[in-house]
Order: C-alpha cells, then sequence, then structure tokens
C-alpha cells in the first residue's frame, strides 16, 4: 500500500486531484474511468479538481464516472439521494457529460436486475482505471458494512445502526435515514485498476490504523486495500494519528524510487 501523510484536509485534497488528474491525463481517447464516491472526505477532491476544470489545467469531455452506491427507497431526486449528490458535488463542478455519469439505481423496481445491469455497465466501459474511496468510522468503504464478503459484488445491504447515526446529519431526522442500500461490492471495488483512498480528521483514526496495519479481515472492509496491487491511501496528520509505524511511511515518502508513486 502506498501510503502518502500530509498536514492538513487541504493537502489530501491536492495530493489527490493530481493523482486523479494524472489518470485523466494519460487516458487513451476513449477517455478515463473514474470511481467516485460520496460523503464529505472527497469533497476538498472534486474541488480541487474543479479548479482545474476551470482554469483549463483538466479536460474532462471523455471521463466516464461510476459512482459507488445509493440509498434504498429514496426519491432519485430527494436533495440526499446519491443521485442528486454526485450531480451537486461532481458531475456539475467537474463539467462531467451526464450521459457518462452513472450511479446505481436504488428506486429499480427489481433490485437484482438493477445490480446486475450496473456491473454489466462497469465491464461495458472497460473497467474503472482509479476508484476514489472515503472510509466509515467503522471501516466501511462503499456502503460495505463490517462482514461484507471480499468477493461481493453490487447488491442491496442493510446499513449498520452507526453508518445510520452518521448519515444523520444529511437528513431531517435520524428515522428518515434509509435502513438499506445499494453498493458495489468489495470484489467489484478491488477489480477497479487503482484505488485512491482519501481521509482526514482524528475520528478515521482507527478506522485509518485497521485499514493499513490490522489483519485483513471482514470486520474491517477497507482492509481489502491490502490485497490490491495499486491502492494507495491520502490522509493528514489526525487520521494517521493512531498509525503505530508512521515514521517508517514518513521514510518511504521521502524515498520513493523514481519520485512519487
Ligand atoms: C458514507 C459513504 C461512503 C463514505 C463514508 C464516509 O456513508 N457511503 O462512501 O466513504 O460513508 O463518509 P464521510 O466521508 O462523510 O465521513
Amino acid at each position: 500500500m502506498d501510503i502518502t501523510i500530509v498536514p492538513d484536509a487541504q493537502a489530501v485534497a491536492h495530493v489527490a486531484a493530481e493523482r486523479i488528474a494524472e489518470v485523466i491525463r494519460s487516458a487513451p481517447a476513449a477517455g478515463a474511468v473514474i470511481g467516485v464516491a460520496t460523503g464529505s472526505s472527497p469533497l476538498g477532491t472534486y474541488g480541487a479538481l474543479a479548479e482545474r476544470v476551470a482554469s483549463g489545467a483538466l479536460d474532462t469531455a471523455n471521463v466516464t464516472a461510476f459512482a459507488l452506491d445509493e440509498y434504498v427507497g429514496l426519491d432519485p431526486a430527494h436533495p440526499e439521494s446519491y443521485h442528486s449528490v454526485i450531480r451537486r458535488t461532481v458531475t456539475e463542478p467537474l463539467g462531467l457529460d451526464p450521459a457518462r455519469v452513472h450511479v446505481p439505481d436504488g428506486a429499480a423496481a427489481d433490485i437484482d436486475a438493477a445490480c446486475e445491469d450496473y456491473e454489466r455497465r462497469i465491464a461495458e466501459a472497460g473497467g474503472v482505471d482509479l476508484q476514489l474511496l472515503g472510509i466509515g468510522a467503522n471501516g466501511h468503504i462503499g456502503f460495505n458494512e463490517p462482514t461484507s464478503s471480499f468477493a461481493s459484488r453490487t447488491r442491496m445491504k442493510t446499513l449498520a445502526p452507526q453508518t445510520r447515526a452518521d448519515n444523520a446529519r444529511f437528513f431531517d431526522s435520524a428515522d428518515d435515514v434509509p435502513m438499506h442500500c445499494v453498493t458495489q461490492g468489495l470484489g467489484t471495488i478491488l477489480d477497479a485498476r487503482r484505488l485512491l483512498l482519501v481521509a482526514q480528521g482524528e475520528s478515521k483514526a482507527d478506522a485509518v490504523a485497521a485499514m493499513i496495519e490490522g489483519p485483513v479481515a471482514s470486520l474491517c472492509p477497507a482492509s481489502a486495500l491490502q490485497m490490491h496491487r495499486r491502492a494507495t491511501v491520502v490522509i493528514d496528520r489526525a487520521a494517521a494519528s493512531k498509525l503505530r509505524l508512521t515514521e517508517y511511511y514518513e521514510f518511504v515518502q521521502a524515498h520513493r524510487p523514481g519520485g512519487a508513486g
């Protein structure tokens, strides 16, 4: 795992945006396929990418995007549906073609068929070049809660009580947070050619430590990143505060073969 520890959230956004911009710039003519995440963690990264687009430093016309997850039982027009959140935080600020932005369908009459169709669409796009991830306080990625199978594909899940409580801030009341979701599986996420996880703040420190230094265990779904060949974690000092080998990671960071990477 490639671990980059930076001073603050602004630096996380800058480093992560640069990694994504490199993938977009180096993609073949058909364009890059980027996996996008909701939550507050990647918002700074989207902002830093939007600045590059606005200044003309980055062309996103050929970018295809796939979101990780969506609530079930929430109108896609609801402001907190991930359809709305992705449009507001990714599609519009990054100037993506809405026809090339995909979000799982949590309102389908046949959810299982919609999940299979989502997997098919990812495959037809040629797979995901880079998947951007945040991490939940309980170690979830996407909405893959603890004990999710490492082989799982896009499917319906029940949200953990902690996740519903964490996300209650986006709704009028805790009871309004949907009980179910559709999420790419850990197996789906691991199929991406690169993974890039961003985390800031002390509330993520335990989950980050379990992900990087704990055993590969379904109790911490993000520990699946240990099994990926090209997983990069960009975190600020607060999120890194419970790591045991911080000095070693900083040493490696300062002495990377051939510079960054
Ligand atoms: C959310 C999303 C995840 C996200 C995580 C952390 O519920 N489904 O994709 O990474 O929880 O959210 P935040 O970044 O707001 O802490």
